[in-house]
This record gives structure tokens, sequence and C-alpha cells, in this order.
């Protein structure tokens, strides 16, 4: 069997917890791959709305199994809160949610020293999400990490270790903290995750695919967002792309099925960094009011442009994306015209590869196209849109050259469509 991979091909926050949820009946596992509570996840169904940011978007639907990877990083204190709301809301999840061992622990003093760096920075800030990701990942990559898995052995002794080193660092920042709380509630977070099932997730893994069962890897944030390929230094601290689904999880490259590239029919970006089809005027605002372009957990507006093409064709590529989902184009319904980049100018010459530097001096060049007018929001099947629409579409995916297998038109489970096409 193969694994199948969705994933974000912008900034993040493009609807991957939506439309996972909407693939998860056609699997037997969804599985996290990088990542942590960074990440957002919105669902929609019933009338109930769910965010979710360290389980897998996969915990609504069934007995299904899902998968916490050896590449997220987890802080329990969230996780705990997080797992109590569901099991509070009628979802229980101790049987179906296994945890990796190799995944790395978010500590307290990794959201401190997130913020202490953050402050340093000034107005260089990336704008993290102040979860800890950052320090977290810099940890397992110099080797000072703590893993789930240790919280099953000496594990005060080697948490003391850990924070002793974290204070000297904040000591050096002359940052002034109080983790009395935040202390507190973690330690009840580890004693919570001891009722988990912890796994070796990477023998899982596989040992299910041996056994025939499909899984759904989940990627967190988006491709322009990873740390090789993203808009350095205004990044995340993970690999977003597909190739992080091998390192995240334990498989084979050659296990990797489809590639579902996930983008919005417009672009949107939280944090700093650079955005070169970022729209200051009424148009961004229009699109933020009408998309609720905030953060889903922090509440942060997120900045407004038209699609990037040339950003997406990098992103399909990087990824080797072999079907795309164009998500919220119901927020363009009342557009009279609608813009893509198709080009960026750089000192005068058009180019249309993504470059090395897009933080000055890139001009986006646009196509454009009249709107569809017509509220999308209701409709079942692709016959049913209306030929501006169609127009559009096909113009994304002779540009993108890669089929759109799914346009979703509004939040709900239920307002998503597939297409025809294999
Ligand atoms: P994720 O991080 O990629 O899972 O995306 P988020 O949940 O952070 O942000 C997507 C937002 O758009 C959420 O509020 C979703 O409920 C909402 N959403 C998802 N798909 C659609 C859609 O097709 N149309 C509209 N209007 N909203 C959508
Ligand atoms: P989902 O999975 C959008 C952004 C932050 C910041 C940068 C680094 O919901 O799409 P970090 O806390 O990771 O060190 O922040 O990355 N960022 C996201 N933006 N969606 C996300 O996740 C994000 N996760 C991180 O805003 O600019
Ligand atoms: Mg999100």
């Amino acid at each position: 069997m193969k694994v199948d991979v969705l994933l974000g091909l912008q900034w993040g926050d493009e609807g991957k917890g939506k439309v996972v949820d909407v693939l998860t009946p056609r699997y037997d596992v969804v599985a996290r791959f990088q990542g942590g509570p960074n990440a957002g996840h919105t669902l929609e169904f019933e009338g109930q709305k769910y965010v979710l940011r360290s389980i897998p978007s996969g915990i609504f639907q069934g007995d299904k199994i899902n998968i916490i990877g050896n590449g997220v990083v987890l802080d329990p204190a969230l996780f705990k809160a997080e797992a109590e709301a569901l099991e509070a809301s009628g979802h229980p999840l101790k049987e179906r949610l296994h945890i990796s061992k190799k995944a790395h622990l978010i500590l307290p003093t990794h959201r401190i020293l997130d913020a202490a760096y953050e402050a340093a920075k000034g107005d260089a800030k990336v704008g993290t999400t102040g979860k800890g990701i950052g320090p977290t990942y810099t940890d397992k990559v110099s080797r000072n990490g703590l893993r789930v898995g240790d919280i099953l052995h000496n594990f005060a002794e080697k948490y003391a270790e850990a924070k002793a080193r974290h204070e000297k660092i904040l000591k050096s920042l002359n940052y002034e903290y109080d983790i009395t709380e935040l202390e507190k509630q973690w330690m009840e977070g580890i004693d919570y995750l001891r009722g988990f099932h912890l796994v070796d997730s990477e023998h899982e893994v596989n040992g299910l695919l041996k056994a025939g069962k499909s899984i759904l890897c989940e990627g967190a944030q988006g491709t322009m967002l990873d740390v090789d390929f993203g808009s350095y230094p205004f990044v995340t601290s993970s690999n977003t792309i597909c190739a992080g689904a091998c390192t995240g999880l334990g498989l084979g490259p050659n296990r990797i099925g489809e590639v579902y590239g996930i983008m919005k029919a417009y672009c949107t970006r939280v944090g700093s960094g650079p955005f070169p089809t970022e729209l200051f005027d009424e148009t961004g605002k229009t699109i933020r009011d009408l998309g609720h372009e905030y953060g889903a957990v922090t509440g942060r507006e997120r900045r407004c442009g038209w699609i990037d093409l040339v950003a997406l064709r990098y992103a399909i590529m990087i990824n080797g994306v072999t079907k795309l989902i164009l998500m919220k184009s119901d927020v363009l319904d009342g557009f009279d015209t609608v813009k893509a980049c198709v080009a960026y100018r750089v000192n005068g010459e058009e180019i249309d590869y993504f470059p090395y530097d897009i933080s000055e001096g890139v001009e986006p060049v646009y196509a454009e196209f009249p709107g569809w007018k017509t509220d999308m929001t209701k409709m079942t099947s692709e016959d049913e849109f209306p030929e501006e629409f169609n127009a559009y579409i096909t113009f994304l995916e002779e540009q993108l050259e890669t089929p759109i297998k799914i346009v979703s038109v509004g939040p709900d489970r239920e307002q998503t469509i597939e297409r025809y096409i294999d």
C-alpha cells in the first residue's frame, strides 16, 4: 500500500483540516508528520466547529487510527487541553490516538525562549505563534531535546537538566519570566500523556501498510513556511513539504502515492515576511472580512492578497503534487474581477520562476478574469459551476500543469465538490 499526503502550498491556513476530515472515510489511518501546536486546523460539521492543533483531523470520522508521528513537536499542557475538550464534546480518543515516542517535547522554557528570541529580534521578529516551535526543533537538531519516550524513564532528571540549560540562556538574554503556572500545567500534561498509547510509530506505520491499510498524512503549515524552501528566515522550523512525511513518519519515498496540494483561491499569510501579492487596499480588507481571515487559535489578522501562481508552481514542483484542491473560491463569489499573479517583474525583467530572494523589488504581473458573480456555496456538483468559474479553474490548471480534483465552496464538510477527473 501507498500513503497519500495532503499539504498546504501557500503560507498555511489553506483549509487542510477541513479536507483531511472529508477524505478520512477513504483511509484507515490519518497521521501528522511535522509541526505542533503552531497549527490550527478548523473543521465544521453538523453545526459544530472544532479547531485542532496537535491532534490529527481524522479524529472525528469513525474509529480510524490517528497517529502523531516522530516529526511532530508536542506540548503536553496544550495537548491535554485539546484532548480533554474533545473527550468532553463526546469524541473519545484514548484508544484511537497513538503518539510516537520519538516526537520531541516542547518544554515550558522552550515557549519562554521563543518569546525571548522574538523580543531580541525587535523589528526583525518572525512573528511566531509563540508556542516554542523554533527552540524545540533547535534542541532536537543540536541533540539536546527531550522526547515523548523520555517520560517513561528518569524523566525528572532529564527535565531538570534541560530546564537548567534553558535558564542559563534566558539569563544571558536578561529576559524576565515566571514559569510557575506554565510548569504546573505542563507537569499535569506529562501525567496525562502517560495514559495514551506511546508507540514506535515508524514500526506501526510500516506494519499497517504491510497489512494493506491505507494512510493519509496530514501536513501542517505550508510550503512557503518550509525551513528549507520557504521565505527564509520568515518560516517555521520544520520541513512542511512532502519529504517531511518520510522523515516525520519513517516512510520510504517509494511509499508516497498521491500528493494533494491545497491552495486558497487567493492567498494569506500570518506573521512577518515577504508576500509579493499582498493587498493593502480595500480589496485586501474585503477578502479578510468575507474569508474570516483571522488566526484559528490566536485571532491574529491574516494578511490577504491575490493567488500567486509563481509561488504555487514552485510549491507543486518541490512537493511532487499530483492533485490540487482549491479552497474558499466562495469568498470571491461577488467579485467583479478576479486576479492571478502569473509572473514577477524583477529589475524591469519578467520572470516566471520563484527567485532566491522575494524580500524586495518583486512586482506581481497579473492576469485578470471576469468574476462569476454567483453564490456557489450551495452547489454540490461541478455541473452547476458558472461558465466564468470554469474558465478561471481551467486557466489555473493550465498554469499549474496539475488537475484540480476538489473545489471547496464553504467551511462545512458538506460544502465540498469532487470533480469527475481521475
Ligand atoms: P488549515 O490550518 O489549513 O487547516 O486552515 P485553517 O483552519 O487555519 O483556516 C481555514 C479557514 O477557512 C477555517 O476557518 C475554515 O473553517 C475555513 N474554510 C475552509 N474551507 C473553506 C471554504 O471553502 N470556504 C470558506 N468560506 N471557508 C472555508
Ligand atoms: P496551519 O497548520 C499559518 C507561521 C507563524 C510565523 C511562522 C513561524 O494552521 O496552517 P512558528 O510558531 O511556527 O515558529 O512561526 O510560521 N505559522 C503559521 N501560519 N498557519 C500555520 O499553521 C502556521 N504555523 C506557523 O505565523 O509567521
Ligand atoms: Mg490554520
